[in-house]
């Protein structure tokens, strides 16, 4: 049984805490946030009797094995390092990083701590319509690729950035939508399309002119180091509540994927259509625990992941590293908006 513990009681630590109630080997045992009312309502709502506002006492709790980040974005690189240095695994909502120096501050405290599991949450990866896209993309099923198009829409309203005091400022959140919202997107194009070599972007505050600090709205160019480009749009101010379409061009096949849904596919044969189809026919899995339905239901299987690692001594399948490529992803996009030039990823670690 890995005995696990909560840091930071806000919107998205009952996803977490539901997702290790899931499982047969874990058990939520302490809870922490620096506000006691969060943190006595979350213990007592799942029963968690150890409580502080102090990360540092449940750091030194030896009952605690393995932690989840729940926080705002600035204090991930400080709490992700601690936590390590107490000699406990973790794992660490999106987005990771921040700016740049957090990556660094995270990962030098992984690399210091081999024996620790160290991962990021990226939720998406664990349902089973993107594992099975991205077999297919890799086996050739679509030929070569040729185009990617991404659009990402949702809602997030003035209401919602007063609300938080680390919401849309450049210390607290370190960006707008793409850091926050589409970066779920944005990592499934990493994961469907491999490593990226350079962005070219342009952003805008387009509906939150005086409340926030960072974009709400992008528009870029990736270019993957395969050589297939990506064209992305990805906008909060839409009246939408959240969507997103992907369109995949290959020489043999072409998809739309929306909503993590299946919606048209097009091929050299109609049986190679009807048998993407059919592969892709499993839509995105209802939600298994707390959360909002586009959440997904893909922190259950990544939590077991993570637990089972730390039981088994294995890596798990997002490791922090990982995690933290696509935060500098992102970085990438703020530096190209903001220098008016293309950027190299590589030029940002
Ligand atoms: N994977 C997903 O689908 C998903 C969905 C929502 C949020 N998130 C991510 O989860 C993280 C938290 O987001 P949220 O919406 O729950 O934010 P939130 O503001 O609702 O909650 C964050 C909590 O962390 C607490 N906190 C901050 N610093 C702390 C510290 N040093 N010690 C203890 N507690 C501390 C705050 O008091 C607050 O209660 C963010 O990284 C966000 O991007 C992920």
């Amino acid at each position: 049984m890995v005995k696990c513990g909560i840091i930071g009681c806000g919107v998205i630590a009952p996803t977490h805490i539901e997702g290790y109630r899931k499982l047969d080997n874990a058990e939520v045992v302490y809870v922490c946030d620096l506000i006691p009312e969060r943190v006595n309502a979350i213990g007592d709502k799942y029963g968690i009797e150890k409580r502080c506002t102090d990360y540092h006492q449940l750091l030194a709790d030896p009952e605690v094995q393995l932690v989840s980040v729940c926080t705002d974005h600035a204090s991930h690189a400080q709490i992700v390092r601690d936590v390590l240095n107490a000699g406990k695994h973790v794992v660490c909502e999106k987005s990771a990083a921040r700016v740049t120096e957090d990556v660094a501050v995270m990962l030098d405290a992984a690399k210091a701590h081999p024996e620790l599991v160290a991962s990021g949450i990226f939720q998406h990866r664990f349902e089973t319509h993107n594992r099975v896209l991205r077999d297919m993309l890799n086996s050739g099923k679509f030929g070569k690729l040729l185009a990617v198009n991404l659009n990402f829409c949702c809602r997030r309203t003035n209401e919602y950035y007063i609300k938080d005091a680390w919401r849309g400022t450049q210390a607290g959140e370190g960006g707008g939508v793409l850091i926050n919202q589409a970066i779920h997107h944005l990592d499934q194009l990493r994961y469907l399309f491999g490593d990226i070599e350079a962005i070219t972007a342009k952003t805008a505050n387009l509906t939150h002119q005086g409340v926030i600090e960072v974009e709400d709205t992008a528009f870029f160019i990736i270019e993957f180091v395969s050589g297939l480009n990506a064209v992305v749009m990805a906008t909060n101010s839409s009246v939408r509540n959240w969507n997103s379409r992907l369109m995949v061009e290959g020489e043999k096949a072409s998809l739309f994927y929306e909503n993590e849904k299946c919606t048209s596919v097009e091929a050299e044969t109609p049986e190679l259509a009807k048998e993407i189809e059919n592969a892709l026919a499993d839509e995105r899995e209802k939600a298994t625990v707390a959360g909002k339905s586009y959440y997904g239901s893909g922190h259950t299987g990544q939590l077991f992941d993570i637990v089972n690692a730390v039981e088994n001594k294995t890596a798990p399948y997002v490791s922090l590293e990982d995690a933290c490529m696509s935060s500098v992803f992102v970085l990438a996009v703020y530096e190209s908006a903001k220098s008016g030039r293309r950027v190299k990823i590589a030029d940002l670690i």
